[in-house]
């Protein structure tokens, strides 16, 4: 009988991609996928180690799953499994312990890991190492977050190193997929009906594929644009989305690509961080404020509108009051559509944790996260007030998990919206009236 796996993923898009591929992948190899951890004989964990929250979950979740399930084979895949490697076998031992390990470049390799536990009845078993190719962006749709939206990853790994994130060495150097592949992938994910892709990756417009020829007929100012515009040429291509921009690469050619196809979508995701030049230069983001400014302007005076989001991090070591009310000023002027806010977590093998002090008390950087959210609040609810009345185009994704009476979907700027409908609709776009805007989504009706 067929061996039955359990996936879990926490984090970003990049590992939800990673979780979607690896189940295909198990799936092909005569494994079943499921979705109730009870039913598994096998339960993976794809973790993620980008604030300390995040990590310690992991370590909470290995102990849960063991006290339930003693005999279940567990496995860690995702940051956390890349940045600790074998030393995680030490950590998990007797009552908690883990019988694989796959780092954040072998997914390939899963079922290859698995077997040798399962068939050959080896423990402890780990391949951490890197890619012997291009990885395989093909998945079954069936195994995926959604039907009719997908993501596609076009760049993995990241060179920036800004001095706090965790993510250059948990997931490897920056390694650009063949345009080649991303338009086969693209144009099989549009045969099978699928509405939005999204292009994803740690910093999409620092694509820079050695198949730079594959480009070539596609106008467009760094490698990046010509993609989207590959990529937005593809017919039947209802919606792309991307992220996330890094707004030092982020060209302006970017928002022009946006203009000139309908299909390119009005949302542009650009984490800021911090509005002091003072702390961007010790996160060693390459931007000042000014310099983000500039894109900000060129997207805001956009002819289409385009909804910007940011991320940023409240709390730095070093940060006074003053930088502080530099970043809330920032946000006030930016006028973002919606802020993810964090505070600083100490990571450790990065600059800022082993070569600065975390010198802001976690009271204070919980009254700055409290303080720039309220401020944040605020500005979107009047943004989002003003699309009340408006009609928008959904894409219907499914039942709303909140209130199984209504039908849960996104606009073209990155915005859920519920309304009440029939469940046939789930994979359409349909026109929806605003209603009402809650905090973070929209009321609707169907038009
Ligand atoms: N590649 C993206 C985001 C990567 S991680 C970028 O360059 O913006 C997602 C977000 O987590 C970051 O934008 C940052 O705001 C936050 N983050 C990363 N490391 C963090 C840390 N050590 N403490 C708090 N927040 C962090
Ligand atoms: Fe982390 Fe900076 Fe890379 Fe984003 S660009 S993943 S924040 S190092
Ligand atoms: Fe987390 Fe790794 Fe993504 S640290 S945010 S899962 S790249």
């Amino acid at each position: 009988m067929s061996k039955k796996v359990f996936i879990e993923t926490y984090g970003c898009q990049m590992n939800v991609s990673d979780s979607e591929r690896m189940a295909t992948i198990l799936a092909k190899e005569g494994f079943q996928i499921v979705e109730d951890e009870r039913e598994a004989d096998i339960v993976l964990l794809n973790t993620c180690s980008v604030r300390e929250k995040a990590e310690n979950k992991i370590y909470a979740r290995v102990g849960q799953i063991r006290r339930r399930r003693r005999n279940v084979i567990l496995g860690i895949s995702g940051c956390v499994a890349q940045l600790e490697g074998e030393e995680l076998f030490d950590r998990f031992s007797g009552k908690n312990s883990i019988d694989f390990i796959i780092g954040t470049r072998a997914t390939d390799r899963i079922a290859k890991v698995i077997n040798s536990v399962i068939r050959e009845g080896k423990t402890k078993v780990i391949d951490n190492h890197e890619r012997e190719d291009y990885p395989e962006l093909s998945f079954d749709l069936n195994l995926s977050h959604s039907k009719c939206v997908a993501f596609l990853p076009i760049i993995e790994g990241c060179n920036k190193f800004c001095t706090y994130c965790i993510v250059p060495f948990s997931r490897g150097r920056e390694v650009s997929f063949p345009p080649r592949l991303i338009l086969q992938q693209a144009r099989q994910l549009v045969s099978q009906n699928v509405k939005e892709i999204h292009l994803i990756g740690q910093n999409v417009n620092s694509y820079r594929p050695r198949e730079m020829q594959d480009l070539e007929k596609f106008k467009g100012a760094t490698p990046f644009s010509k993609l989207l515009r590959m990529v937005a040429e593809l017919s039947g291509c209802e919606r792309i989305k991307f992220t996330t921009s890094f707004p030092r690469d982020f060209h302006p050619d970017i928002v022009s690509a946006i203009e000139e196809y309908d299909n390119l979508c009005n949302w542009v995701h650009l984490p800021v961080q911090s509005g002091s030049d003072r702390v961007l230069k010790l996160m060693r983001r390459g931007h000042t404020k000014d310099a983000y400014m500039k894109r900000v302007e060129r997207i805001k005076s956009s002819k289409k509108m385009i909804a910007l989001t940011t991320d940023i991090i409240v709390g730095f070591p070093g940060e006074t009051e003053q930088d502080f009310m530099q970043t809330v000023e920032l946000v006030e002027q930016c006028e973002f559509h919606h802020a993810y806010i964090f505070k600083y977590s100490p990571r450790p093998g990065t600059p800022a944790a082993e070569q600065m002090t975390d010198s802001v008390p976690p009271e204070e950087k919980t009254r700055r996260f409290l303080y720039l959210e309220s401020i944040q609040k605020k500005i979107q609810a009047k943004i989002w007030q003003s699309y009340v009345g408006s009609e928008k185009l959904v894409l219907v994704e499914g039942k709303s998990k909140k209130n199984p009476n209504q039908l849960t979907g996104h606009t073209t700027c990155n915005k859920v919206v519920n309304f009440e409908g029939d469940e046939r609709l789930v994979g359409q776009i349909v026109k929806v009236k605003i209603l009402e805007a809650k905090n973070n989504s929209f009321l609707g009706r169907l038009v």
